[in-house]
């Protein structure tokens, strides 16, 4: 398989390692990256315009760069016939873009494909979603620090908070909103069960936990689960869990595996 990038940081490092052990099986034609940004990552050459990496045909496009990467490329990727894989799922939280995404997958006959990044899980929320899920809600847990900067922290000194503290509670999508950054697994989350508006988020500052730790909660006709990930930062990029560019490696193998499980 030929695949492209979209980035070239933490995650773009585990993929590209994955993909110069995999024996010839995924091949990284080329990355788009940001002028800034230093040598790549691997074996491959980079370049700043998408039109140089879409000349090679690839067969996937694999963004791990950023939510304003996927709102930037993600269209003419697919109006060129090639698939795409979203990471920075944060950024399927604009209806227009999803739909806009959605309508370009569909003329093409590509797909966009969404991970499960920092979480588990999604297979079964998305399988009893086609019986009728009732309730559906996610507890993330985080180092206070991890939290700075966003919209949803204005007002709020993170580094005197010495409990469990929650600083949001409401719907999926205006989780995003208030916390763009942090957005990606609520999203992913939300679109696996019942829409950003009904999916329930709950976001704690909490100083006892060195960890991205999510807590899901389903309910429905299938009957209920639980599901609990402490994930460990990514080596290379702290705000990253390392469980996300492992799922975009199970992603790729799962896509020319025989046996797909
Ligand atoms: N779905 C999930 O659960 C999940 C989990 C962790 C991270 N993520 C997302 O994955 C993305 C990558 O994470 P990372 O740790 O590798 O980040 P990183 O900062 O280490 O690397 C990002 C890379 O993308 C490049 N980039 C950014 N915007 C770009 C653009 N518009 N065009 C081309 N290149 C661009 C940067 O220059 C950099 O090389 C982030 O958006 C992050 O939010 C998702």
């Amino acid at each position: 398989m030929k695949i492209g990038l979209l980035g070239n940081g933490a995650i773009a490092r585990v993929v590209t390692a994955h993909c110069e052990a995999s024996g010839g099986r995924i091949d990284i034609m080329g990355a788009v990256v940001l002028s800034e940004d230093g040598p790549s990552v691997g074996g491959h050459p980079t370049f700043t315009d998408i039109n140089s990496v879409l000349d090679m045909a690839p067969d996937l496009i694999v963004e791990c760069a950023s939510q304003q990467a996927v709102l930037d490329h993600g269209p003419a990727i697919l109006r060129a016939g090639v698939n795409l894989m979203v990471i920075s799922v944060g950024a399927l939280v604009d209806a227009k873009l999803r739909t806009d995404l959605a309508r370009d997958a569909r003329a093409n006959e590509v797909k966009v494909i969404v991970p499960a990044g920092a979480v588990a899980g999604l297979d079964a929320i998305t399988a009893a979603r086609a019986d009728g899920l009732e309730r559906v809600m996610l507890r993330t847990r985080k180092p206070p620090n991890s939290w700075a900067g966003a919209p949803g922290v204005e007002g709020i000194d993170l580094a005197e908070i010495t409990q469990p503290t929650t600083i949001f509670a409401g719907s999926a999508g205006a989780a995003a909103q208030a916390f763009p950054k942090n957005a990606n697994v609520a999203a992913a989350v939300a679109m696996a069960g019942i829409g950003v508006e009904d999916t329930w988020v709950e976001l704690i500052a909490d100083p006892g936990v060195n960890r991205n730790i999510h807590h899901i909660e389903a309910e429905g006709a299938f009957g209920r689960l639980e599901i609990d990930v402490e994930a460990e930062p990514s080596p290379n990029n702290p705000k990253t869990s390392h469980l996300a560019a492992l799922s975009i490696v199970r992603q790729l193998d799962k896509l020319i595996d025989p046996i797909q499980i």
